[in-house]
């Protein structure tokens, strides 16, 4: 096993594997970090669909178009899931209330499925596989995907993760200053944000520059506003309505 200082300060994302299923065991790991998740009340609002057979991958592929979804050994769907709770309440005659309709219930099963999805990422990364999380799996019509899996009512997908045996060592992609990611107590104000991130900016750069031999100067302000403009067009009301998850009332 990695130590921890490696599992998380070492971590990159990884998107080329070596053809080799993973060990039994070390799935099993992974599945039991999985279920270990800290969730809201203990209400453990997620569930997760592990996706080892290539024909079904092959198809995934198709629809959300990243090859690490057939190239992995095995690609997760994480879900938000109140089909569950809603199954047990019906075999006791008890009455539903329909809390993922609240913006407040889809985010307690987002925040749910999203570190369960971390609890598999840094069991993988202790068993030294590779991961890159996917959200392509939510974006790249989910409702194709949940046919698929069969995913019923009430279940609707956060994000894919794609794991397998690494083929490559990427380098760590600069992140921000610490200042402007973890505040002391207090906020601080624009004008020491705007200077961070600006030298951060220009970080990133030079990051860039250095990989492409100076074919680009994407920095990340331009970069993240960019994805955000494409992502803002994607929406997923439909999708999570089709799944009976209608996010209405009190938002
Ligand atoms: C929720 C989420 C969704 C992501 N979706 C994708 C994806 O669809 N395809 C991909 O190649 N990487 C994806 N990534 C990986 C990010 O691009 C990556 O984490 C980021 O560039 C930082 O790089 P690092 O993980 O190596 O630090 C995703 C990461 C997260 C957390």
């Amino acid at each position: 096993m990695k130590t921890v200082d490696d599992v998380l300060l070492n971590r990159r994302s990884v998107r080329r594997y070596e053809r080799r299923p993973i060990e039994p065991e070390k799935l099993e790991f992974i599945y039991k970090a999985i279920r270990n998740t800290a969730t809201s009340y203990n209400g453990q609002q997620f569930s997760v669909v592990a996706v080892t057979d290539p024909e079904i991958k092959l198809k995934l592929y198709d629809i959300m178009g990243q090859k690490q979804v057939k190239t992995s050994a095995v690609f997760f769907v994480f879900c938000v899931d109140f089909h569950q709770l809603e199954v047990a309440a019906k075999a006791k005659g008890l009455e539903f209330p329909d809390f993922q309709n609240t913006l407040n219930g889809y985010t307690v099963g987002v925040i749910d499925a999203a570190l369960a999805m971390q609890n598999a990422v840094v069991a993988a990364e202790a068993l030294g596989l590779g991961c890159c999380c996917i959200g392509y799996a939510r974006t790249a019509d989910p409702a194709a995907t949940s046919r698929i899996l069969g995913l019923p009512d009430k279940v609707a997908i956060v994000c894919g993760l794609a794991v397998g045996y690494p083929n490559e060592f990427p380098d760590m992609k600069p992140k921000r200053p610490m200042p402007v990611v973890v505040h002391e107590n207090w906020y601080p104000d624009d004008k020491t944000l705007a200077g961070e991130l600006t030298a951060y900016d220009e970080l990133v750069t030079a990051y860039n520059r250095e990989r492409t031999g100076d074919k680009t100067d994407n920095d990340w302000t331009g970069h993240i506003l960019d994805y955000h403009r494409l992502e803002k067009a994607k929406d997923l009301g439909p999708y999570l309505a089709g799944q009976e998850i209608e996010i209405g009332g009190n938002r």
